[in-house]
């Protein structure tokens, strides 16, 4: 079984879709060992605990410095003793102690097609906002692990939404997660727990079975 916790920051509709897919089987061989937020009273840690899976609120708020709530996380993260760290919708740059201690164990959805829009000051809605200022006719979203870049790391799935005419970045952050992350982040999920992928040279590659 792999153990998965899965760090979120707001609404968590991407938690949803994992604890749906474990439900109903689209993800097999995973148990969701908890949810941590950075932010107290959010929906995604109602979600988890609807589900019955422990749901805890680790704020940057509570520490005086950076450095004690890197600490907190770490030590909450390491206490769960998970085999995968799932980031949907964590919007808080991950210590890179945590990230090399889990080299090729933590994996993020990013809601464009990575390198377009992404990086640095590049989240949630803003990332929509900034494709459709561009006019970009084609966006998607991205599963990748995590390095000590930002948004750089192995790219495991990519899918892509048309953008439409009439399109807000509301409209079209909906869209994206219908379309691609719902379905993306599940099944990279479940590829990961049944050994499917694997990283080499920095790059993901499939298992031949
Ligand atoms: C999702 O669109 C996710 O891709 C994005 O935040 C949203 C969270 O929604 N993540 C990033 O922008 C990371 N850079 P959710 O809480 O409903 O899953």
């Amino acid at each position: 079984m792999l153990r998965v916790v899965v760090c979120v920051s707001g609404g968590g509709t991407n938690l949803q879709a994992i604890l749906d897919a474990v439900d109903d089987g689209r993800i097999t061989n995973t148990q969701i060992v908890g949810v941590i937020s950075n932010n107290p009273g959010v929906r995604a840690l109602e979600r988890a605990r609807q589900h019955n899976v422990p749901g805890i609120c680790i704020s940057p708020k509570e520490y005086e410095k950076r450095e004690a709530f890197h600490q907190a996380l770490t030590e909450t993260i390491d206490g769960l003793n998970p085999d995968l760290i799932v980031l949907a919708g964590f919007l808080v740059k991950i210590p890179e102690e945590l990230v090399r201690k889990y080299s090729n164990r933590i994996v993020n959805i990013h809601p464009s097609l990575i390198p377009s829009f992404c990086g640095v000051g590049y989240y949630g809605l803003k990332v929509h906002e900034k494709a459709l200022e561009r006019g970009v006719k084609l966006t998607g979203a991205t599963v990748h692990f995590v390095n000590e870049g930002m948004d750089e790391g192995p790219i495991i799935a990519q899918k892509s939404v048309a953008v439409e005419d009439d399109d807000t970045p509301e409209i079209l952050q909906r869209r994206v997660m219908e379309q691609a992350e719902w379905i993306l982040l599940p099944q990279a999920i479940d590829d990961i727990a049944n050994g499917r992928i694997r990283v080499v040279d920095n790059k993901v590659k499939r298992t031949v079975e």
